[in-house]
């Protein structure tokens, strides 16, 4: 039963592939999940409330209040109850709701208050599922995070063969296993993340600094939010923006500045990754007015910073902490290094040897290296696959 105590909300829209959506409960509730059906008005068209009620043991929610007694259905309470939504089927009027938060029924409320991972079945004819705005508004939920179920192809509704039908009940089932196998619903996690350069004054118009675009980091934290979790985003000068209200984003400039943030946030955390790519040694003085050229040759005396991660390794207590390694030699013995004097879980390797590894491209390809000698190489995937892998690592 690897469903056991798990709360999933089960979203049913106006689809003919709604009365799969019996089954998928049914197999939910086998595994010992507890299922609460939300649907929407036309989803009751398809298949009753009656039947879904039988299946799971509670009342169906589709209105914002029962009509005889005026007792309100809290669609912010599901959204904290639940551990996953699926919605299943989907329509394509469903998705352009979801994509452009029109809250015009009990379904996308609660969509939009859930503080769980939500996974997506379309079901839609061939032509729909094919036209832009579909095409554009799963893309939207998939940039919110949501776990798309691709439908399968075969023979639809409307007798034409294509792209459309909703995935079967049994691998929908096996989807949701998955996630909750991979760590599940972060929703009620913690969890700091540092990203990008910091960038060390020289004077007021120079800086020691490096090319980390903020991507890697930025990718972990929207992978982080969506799963459910609190994300406290550390962030050097990137010109990235955040999507996920999750994140509260802190941006600092230097160091020093990361420093004060990360220590100050991390006892509340319950995970840590230290994906910024921080300085080592910053200028030793600061000049106050703009170094003039001359044509001296020029020396620049620098101190070290403090090392964040090995302090977060010292403070941690219950905290998972996760530190990045990007190395050009001696790669794996550098790392293997860097995770001991830190006091790391594991360590994430990325080398500039391999292509589209490491700073400003979208992909990165990455070794995890743990405290039980174990490393596993990943290929090259894009930053969010990337994320998935190490966010899959630290709640596994
Ligand atoms: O931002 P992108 O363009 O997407 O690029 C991503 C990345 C290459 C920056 C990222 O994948 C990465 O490798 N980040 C860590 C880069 C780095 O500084 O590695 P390091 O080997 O120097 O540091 C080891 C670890 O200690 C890192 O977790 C680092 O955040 C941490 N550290 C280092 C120095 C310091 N003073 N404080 C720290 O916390």
């Amino acid at each position: 039963m690897t469903l056991k105590g798990k709360h999933i909300v089960l979203g049913i829209t106006g689809s003919i592939a709604a009365y799969k959506a019996a089954s998928l409960a049914r197999l939910f509730i086998k595994e010992g999940a507890e299922v609460q059906i939300v649907m929407t008005p036309s989803g009751k068209e398809f298949i009753t409330p009656v039947t879904l009620s039988a299946l799971t043991g509670r009342p169906v929610v589709s209105e914002f209040f029962t009509a005889n007694d005026g007792t309100w259905h809290s669609h912010v309470d599901l959204g904290m109850w639940a551990d996953l939504m699926v919605i299943a089927p989907a329509t394509a009027a469903t998705i352009g709701k979801m994509a452009n938060g029109i809250a015009d029924n009990m379904l996308i409320t609660t969509y939009l208050s859930m503080k769980a991972s939500v996974m997506v079945a379309p079901a839609m004819d061939l032509d729909m599922f094919a036209h832009p705005s579909t095409t554009r508004n799963i893309e939207i939920l998939r940039s919110y995070g949501n776990i798309i179920i691709e439908p399968a192809a075969g023979e639809l509704a409307s007798h034409l063969i294509g792209k459309g039908r909703m995935e079967e009940p049994e691998k929908i089932l096996e989807a949701a296993k998955s996630f909750f196998e991979k760590g599940g619903s972060l929703s009620k996690k913690k969890v700091l993340i540092t990203a990008g350069p910091t960038y060390e004054k020289i004077d007021p118009v120079r800086f020691i600094g490096n090319y980390s675009s903020g991507k890697m980091g930025f990718a972990l934290a929207e992978e982080c939010a969506a799963r459910g979790a609190e994300v406290y985003l550390v962030a050097g000068p990137v010109s990235l923006k955040v999507n996920h209200p999750n994140i509260h984003r802190i941006d600092v400039e230097s160091a020093e500045q990361m420093y004060q943030a990360a220590t100050d946030i991390f006892p509340q955390m319950d995970a840590a990754i230290l994906c910024a790519a921080v300085a080592d040694y910053r200028p030793k003085e600061q000049v106050e007015q703009k170094i003039k050229r001359n044509d001296d040759e020029m020396t620049l005396s620098l101190v070290p910073n403090k090392d964040i991660a090995a302090v977060l390794g010292q403070m941690k207590t219950a905290q998972r902490l996760v530190g990045f390694a990007l190395e050009t030699n001696d790669e794996v013995a550098n790392a293997l290094k860097k995770m001991e004097r830190k006091n790391l879980d594991f360590i994430v390797l990325n080398s500039l040897n391999d292509a589209g590894a490491g700073f400003r491209h979208d992909t990165n390809k990455i070794a995890i290296l743990s405290k039980d000698g174990t490393k596993e190489d990943y290929p090259l995937k894009s930053k969010a696959d990337v994320a998935k892998d190490i966010i899959d690592r630290i709640f596994a």
